[in-house]
């Protein structure tokens, strides 16, 4: 914890002058401490206008927008409430990658949008970034763009490019920071091209699981307010809070980013655009590596039977950094294995089969690896050896039932 920040914390200095009190209120473990209700002096996020309100504003003033709102329901909250806004700014139709978070997708479901999907070739097993003609063209079939900034790999988007389009085509960029929020006070800080944008607070700068913030500019900030009003909890955590504020107000750590950048040479990790995030080919051998690292205590993202992907933060320690290089370099590295899904045709009844079963069967639903949570087979396309061979062996996914893909019945 660096004190000289947590000092500015105004959640945080609420939390601790509090007098000892007797609960009658919730939560149910009636514990004195921090995690609290809406109480006479700490405010209430519904419609806040003492210590979140102020909150609010000064982060929304930090990351520069018109209106930022703390999320305490994670990044999946705020992707729901900017498409809610979207819609009512009149949008029916978004263009998105096709390998969006899983959440784009569900919101997408539950309020009627169209996604017009981008398509992203897969470079070295990873997939792309959509090229700019790409948005282009996704972009005139739709009322606004969407991209992930960055990606789960540490790439980013062409985001000066993508601005360019949605200024003269008149529409929206909404970005999904989800990975991005450290990135702030450098020139690819999603805040600095978006109109509506969401910082997942928790997944790089030090805050609680699901700590976030969505954030918009101009006219948008009122309908994002609707959005997030209807589908944020009722029950707003307050340590989740104080720490989102905790962490969007904390600098950059200089030390750890070049200790990523010289470790991301050492271990032959990918170049990317994101020092938080070392993606290291093992290839055929992620698994045994994943493994032999975790007998060491060493932890990584996830495993996409490519690579391994080690996120840091500013939090990272060096010494902790120093060991994973210490102990991934030594490890045997395998060719990259790249099996592009091939498209196919669904519909009609479907069934429940095996991974490797369902090898060459359309399926019905999107699933893949949990993290990242991005489609690793999309409704529609082929069932590949590799996908299945990879859902198969993952320890946690999505989109399965009991271990199962739903596919359809062949004809
Ligand atoms: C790109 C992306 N968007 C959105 C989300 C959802 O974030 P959260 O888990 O904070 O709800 C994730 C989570 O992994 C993600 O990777």
């Amino acid at each position: 914890m660096n004190r000289a920040v947590l000092r500015g914390c105004r959640i945080y200095a609420m939390l601790r002058a509090q007098k000892k009190h007797i609960s009658f209120h919730t939560p149910g473990h009636k514990r004195a401490g921090m995690d609290i209700t809406e109480l006479a002096y700490s405010d209430n996020l519904l419609s806040p206008t003492g210590v979140l309100a102020r909150t609010q504003e000064e982060l929304a003033r930090i990351v520069g927008a018109e209106a930022s709102f703390l999320l305490t329901d994670g990044s999946t909250c705020g992707i729901f409430a900017m498409l809610y806004a979207l819609r009512e700014g009149g949008g029916r139709r978004i263009a998105l990658p096709a390998y969006a978070h899983r959440s784009v997708f569900n919101a997408c479901g539950v309020l009627g949008f169209e996604p017009v999907c981008m398509e992203q070739p897969r470079r070295r097993g990873i997939p792309a970034q959509p090229s700019e003609s790409e948005m282009a063209r996704a972009l005139a079939g739709a009322d606004a763009l969407l991209l992930t900034s960055p990606d789960y790999y540490g790439f980013l988007p062409e985001l000066a490019a993508a601005r360019k389009l949605c200024d003269g085509a008149g529409k929206p960029l909404l970005l999904d920071g989800a990975h991005g929020s450290h990135l702030r006070g450098t020139p690819c800080y999603a805040g600095i091209y978006a109109d509506l944008w969401v910082d997942g607070v928790h997944k790089s700068l030090p805050a609680l699981t699901q700590g976030a913030l969505v954030s918009a500019k101009g006219a948008w900030a009122a309908r994002l307010e609707a959005g997030v009003q209807t589908f944020r909890t009722t029950s707003p955590s307050y340590p989740i809070m104080a720490s989102v504020e905790y962490a969007v107000r904390l600098g950059r750590n200089a030390r750890i980013e070049a200790a990523a950048l010289r470790a991301r040479r050492d271990l032959g990790a990918l170049e990317n655009d994101d020092w938080t995030k070392l993606a290291v080919p093992f290839g055929r051998c992620a698994d045994e590596a994943e493994a032999r690292l975790a007998k060491r205590g060493i932890y990584c993202e996830f495993n996409d039977g490519n690579y391994l992907m080690f996120y840091l933060s500013p939090a990272t320690k060096l010494r902790e950094l120093k060991k994973l290089v210490h102990a991934a370099a030594r490890l045997p590295r395998g060719e990259i294995a790249d099996a592009p899904a091939v498209a196919g045709m669904g519909g009609g009844k479907t069934v429940l089969l095996p991974p490797k079963s369902a090898v060459g069967r359309t399926c019905a639903r999107d699933c893949g690896l949990f993290p990242p949570c991005m489609p690793l087979v999309r409704r529609g396309e082929a069932v590949t050896a590799a996908a299945a061979e990879r859902l198969a062996a993952a320890h946690n996914t999505f989109g399965l039932t009991e271990g199962m893909l739903s596919v359809y019945e062949e004809a």
